[in-house]
């Protein structure tokens, strides 16, 4: 018999993908109504209550924020029943909630669950972020290279010119001189609104992205993130965090960081096997939206698994009653 501490990812990832599908559905009703905070509020809600079904011993380590500022789903949460295997818990229930009150496109409902210990326990500060698909030589670029030369670096690892190489990059006041850079060495950019963990997954499918390499700087919880799935499906992510003032700083040390400059490596983000679910809220180009018709609502989810790099794309067709 399997023993209750084991990380069985297999039988536990369809009930991840249940934990995704709810926030999704929960969340559904407020696409387009301009109200971040309730579409947030019921994904939480939602994720919440499908997580504690499961037979975890679960601690969220990437959540809605410190206990003082997020009544649920906060960081250091218990959640699951108790029996079961000790996991750690990285959320987030509404990834792109401007996105979702808009109705603008990849805004997704995201989880991954890792044996305990494994994720990083990212502060709540940004992260400078760097990634590209599989296929690629170990560290054919990295996060000391300037933008040219990273660009550079790429298109020569890939056979082309600068000219054939997307980067997608969160459209930002800091990121103007990133973006000149990019596009002086000739290479196109995929500017997102927000929702960089769907920036950086859109890597690992180059074929169907057109997104070869993702860059700059976000949350660095989503940043745990990205580097789960990036993990499932192959690819390389590097991330450094970035501090802003003593307080972020306090954040890191609270977390236990000590080496404020690291830079971390997919594998420094996420050490062991982890399992991925994201159910797609609005339509994207990694899943399409919530589909609500009379009868029925219909989600799609991604749901991976880094043991075996499978990559599963389910549609659950709910009735409406
Ligand atoms: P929300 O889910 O809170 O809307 O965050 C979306 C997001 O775009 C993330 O994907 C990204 O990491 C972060 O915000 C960027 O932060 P900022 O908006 O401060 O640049």
């Amino acid at each position: 018999m399997t023993p209750p501490t084991d990380f069985n990812d297999r039988m536990l990832s369809l009930g991840l993908a249940r934990v995704s599908e709810a926030a999704a559905h929960a969340s559904a009703r407020l696409i387009g109504r301009g109200d971040e905070k309730a579409a947030d509020q019921a994904a939480v809600n939602a994720m919440r209550d499908q997580l504690n079904m499961l037979d975890i011993k679960g601690v969220v380590v990437i959540g809605e924020g410190e206990r003082d500022e997020a009544p649920m789903l906060y960081i250091g949460e218990e959640v699951g029943t108790g029996d079961g295997p000790a996991v750690d818990i990285a959320l987030d229930p509404l990834e792109g909630t401007t996105l979702t009150a808009k109705d603008m496109p990849n805004a997704l409902t995201v989880i991954a669950m890792a044996q305990r210990g494994t994720l990083l326990h990212a502060p709540d500060v940004y992260m400078d972020k760097l990634a590209i698909g599989p296929g690629y030589a170990k560290d054919v670029v990295s996060l000391d290279m300037t933008p040219t030369e990273r660009v550079m670096a790429l298109a020569k690892a890939k056979g082309v010119t600068a000219e054939d190489i997307t980067c997608c990059v969160l459209e930002r006041e800091r990121h103007e001189d990133l973006i000149d850079e990019i596009r002086e060495t000739g290479a196109s950019i995929r500017l997102i609104t927000d929702g960089d963990v769907a920036g950086v997954i859109h890597c690992a499918e180059a074929e169907i992205t057109g997104i070869d390499m993702y860059m700059g700087s976000g949350g660095a919880p989503e940043g745990v993130l990205a580097a789960s799935a990036l993990k499932c499906m192959g690819g390389q992510m590097w991330g450094r965090l970035l501090f802003r003032n003593d307080d972020e700083r306090g954040r890191a040390a609270k977390a236990g960081i000590t080496d404020l400059n690291r830079i971390y490596a997919r594998d420094d983000l996420v050490t062991g096997d982890v399992i991925f679910a994201a159910t797609g809220v609005t339509n994207g180009s990694i899943v399409h939206g919530v589909r609500r018709a009379p009868t029925f609502i219909e989600t799609e989810t991604i749901l991976m698994r880094s043991k075996t790099g499978s990559v599963r794309r389910m549609t659950y067709r709910n009735p409406i009653k």
